[in-house]
């Protein structure tokens, strides 16, 4: 992959591209003000990002248009230079609730369309406003839906000029098969957001998108926040990683930067999250580096095949996507 172009794109199936490096936007609320996130999209666009994730559900989308809106009007970047991702949610995955769902989106965003509009998770969930729903006794409301048939709204959307690229997340080989073998298919996946680090490397999910021009984004690049409800903290901080801050001494990078580099380097694109100055402009600082192939190989082999995210309260849903072994 050449990464010596200004703008660290990598192209997609569909002919458009997507920069190797975006600004993740999920904050906890508990710890994140109003603001906050628009003042980081703000700084993100003015380091150099151009790639911002985001979606509905984290409840700042209307933040990140506004920052995107108010860096267009200063004549910073234009509409164009923009990549910004939007995903739909599990409770909206029935054919009719597709494109009011995006139309909801672009309407918080206050932009005419999308550059990449992505299926969460594959698992749905009862239909309606309420995010995570549940019954009177605490159990998830699952629902059943059949993915190809989200996926043929999520095609008329991008007919309709509503989106430029599709994609999906937290999808397994076999979710990715579905939707790539389905009959009259118009518009292929061009890529699959996973989570993905030195410590979850994807060495399998990886060769099988590459195989199939789908490209592998990845989230909690750095080993997530941390927070208890959501992330499994029996594993180890990665960023306290020996080797990962040793190779950082050596580079004279820092361990995020070590980790970061690696998978852009293995064509993976990245989307850390970070709110702090500072660390917005350090996670961007990875392009005037490379790691030799032996540190790549030692850096590979950390993996535990273990995930921060197991998403495992919903472990008995039927489309629950980690069973599979990638
Ligand atoms: N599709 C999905 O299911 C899914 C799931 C999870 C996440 N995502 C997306 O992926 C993005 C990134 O994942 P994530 O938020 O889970 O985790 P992450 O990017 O791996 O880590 C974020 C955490 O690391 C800290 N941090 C950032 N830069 C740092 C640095 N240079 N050194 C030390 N600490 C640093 C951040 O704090 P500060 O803000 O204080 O810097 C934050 O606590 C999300 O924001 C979201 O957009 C998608």
């Amino acid at each position: 992959m050449d990464l010596s172009a200004a703008d660290h794109r990598i192209p997609l199936s569909d002919g458009n591209s997507i920069p190797v490096i975006g600004i993740g936007t999920y904050s906890e609320p508990k710890i994140t003000s109003k603001g906050d996130c628009l003042t980081a999209v703000k700084m993100a666009i003015d380091t150099g990002y151009r790639h911002i994730d985001g979606a509905y559900i984290y409840k700042n989308e209307h933040e990140v248009g506004e920052a995107i809106r108010e860096k267009i009007a200063e004549g910073k970047v234009q509409r164009e230079d923009i990549f910004y991702c939007g995903k739909l949610w599990a409770t909206k995955l029935d054919p009719e609730w597709v494109r009011p769902t995006l139309e909801k989106t672009l309407s918080v965003l206050q932009l005419d369309y999308v550059d990449l509009y992505i299926i969460e998770v594959p698992m749905a969930f009862k239909p309606g406003d309420e995010v995570y729903p549940r019954d009177e006794n605490g159990r998830w409301l699952y629902h059943n839906t059949n993915l190809c048939a989200t996926w043929e709204a999520l095609e008329a959307c991008k007919d309709a000029g509503l989106v430029k690229s599709l994609g999906v997340s937290n999808f397994n080989r076999r979710q990715l098969e579905l939707i790539l073998n389905k009959p009259g298919l118009k518009h292929k996946p061009v890529s699959n957001q996973v989570e993905c680090h030195p410590y979850f490397t994807q060495t399998k999910l990886l060769k099988f998108c590459q195989q199939h021009d789908i490209v592998l984004i990845a989230y909690s690049p750095l080993g997530t926040s941390r927070n208890p409800i959501w992330v499994n903290t029996s594993s180890p901080p990665l960023l306290k990683d020996a080797l990962l801050n040793s190779l950082g001494k050596k580079y004279n990078k820092t361990a995020a930067q070590v980790v970061l580099r690696f998978n852009i380097q293995r064509g993976v694109v990245v989307i850390p999250k970070s709110f702090n100055p500072e660390r917005i402009k350090e996670n961007f600082q990875v392009f005037d580096f490379s790691l030799t192939e032996d540190d790549m190989n030692k850096i590979e082999a950390l993996n535990k095949n273990t995930r921060f995210v197991e998403l495992l309260m919903w472990c008995d849903h039927p489309e629950y996507p980690f069973h599979d072994e990638y």
